[in-house]
């Protein structure tokens, strides 16, 4: 009986010991990577537009797999919600925690310009990334030249219409200069074309909801329109999803920004004409990069553009028969 009682507890102990080890473990553990925090060679912060936004992602993705080869521990923060003001004080926050280095999205207005201004003198190089603001001291720009990219998206309106087009344009943010830039691109390339008239902006406030509630009001005000066209990597989609609840019978031809998967997933399924492509995760390798240079020395050549393309169902079928991924 005496045995029998022991062995029971002993059993028992070994039971609350193991749950113990496991529960506790669950609770505390935290991943370490090698390299990551303790061992890095320099500390960069990376202040993106948007948290959780499926085109800043790509950027981050590029930027840590370059901090990962260098070493670097790069720290990632953005507004919830894409919002210049909560932007700039992440910014100013990143130049007090003395970081040896900021890539941030270039925010229009004179805070911007400003805080660029008090990094540079502390000694911290600040770049530019997917938007720039040339007027600033940012030691550089990674991105696409968006203006350029603007004209893209015009070239394809062209090229895919023929006879009168109204054209309603869902554009990510006004206050964003990229947004502006790719819209001045497309105003000069669509003026040599009488046929062709803008009749209305509406802001989507980069995301898919915001595409689709723009895409109602354009088409509500402006019933004559028929090519509508998103200048962010969501506002190709919110298009689509707002025509299918709105107006599924109209046609409407629709032009895009970016190649998120859904975006090209509705190019193949011909809901989407063409898009541009930027190379977001490029951008983010190169700017980790260029920040590493520029801690030993300043840059020459303060713009890196990353190319841009215009993407139809047919280069998605041809990148397909190439082994390439759509
Ligand atoms: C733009 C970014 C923007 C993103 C929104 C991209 O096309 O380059 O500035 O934040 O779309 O999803």
């Amino acid at each position: 009986m005496k045995y029998k009682l022991y062995f029971v507890s002993a059993i028992l102990f070994f039971i609350c010991a193991g749950c113990m080890l496991y529960f506790g473990y669950k609770t505390f553990y935290m991943k370490t990577e090698p390299g990551e925090i303790m061992d890095y060679t320099y500390h960069f912060a990376l202040v993106a537009e948007e948290a959780d936004n499926d085109y800043w992602n790509l950027i981050q993705k590029g930027a840590q797999k370059a901090a990962r080869e260098n070493e670097i521990y790069l720290d990632y923060i953005a507004p919830k919600k894409a919002d210049n003001d909560e932007a700039l004080t992440l910014l100013d926050r990143m130049i007090s925690a003395k970081v040896d280095g900021i890539i941030t999205h270039g925010i229009e207005g004179q805070k911007f310009v400003d805080l660029v201004h008090k990094g540079i003198e502390r000694g911290i190089p600040i770049i530019t990334i997917d938007t720039d603001v040339e007027n600033s001291e940012r030691k550089a720009y990674v991105g696409s030249n968006n203006y350029k990219a603007g004209q893209l998206l015009g070239q394809a309106i062209i090229k895919n219409t023929k006879g009168k087009q109204y054209i309603g344009i869902v554009t990510g943010r006004n206050d964003s200069i990229s947004q502006q830039e790719r819209i001045a691109g497309l105003e000069q390339v669509i003026e040599a074309h009488p046929r062709l008239k803008i009749v209305s902006l509406e802001e989507s406030n980069i995301t898919e909801i915001g595409a689709a509630q723009a895409a109602y009001t354009l088409l509500k005000e402006y019933p004559e329109i028929n090519v509508l066209t998103g200048t962010s990597a969501l506002d190709g989609i919110g298009i689509v999803e707002g025509l299918r609840d709105i107006a599924p019978t109209k046609d409407v031809l629709i032009l895009a920004f970016d190649t998120l998967p859904r975006t090209l997933q509705k190019i193949q399924d011909g809901e989407i004409e063409a898009t541009i492509a930027q190379d977001p995760e490029l951008m983010g390798q190169e700017a980790v990069d260029i920040m590493i240079d520029l801690q030993a020395n300043d840059l020459l050549e303060n713009k890196r553009y990353i190319d841009t393309s215009i993407i139809h169902k047919e280069d998605l079928q041809r990148n397909f028969e190439n082994g390439e991924e759509p």
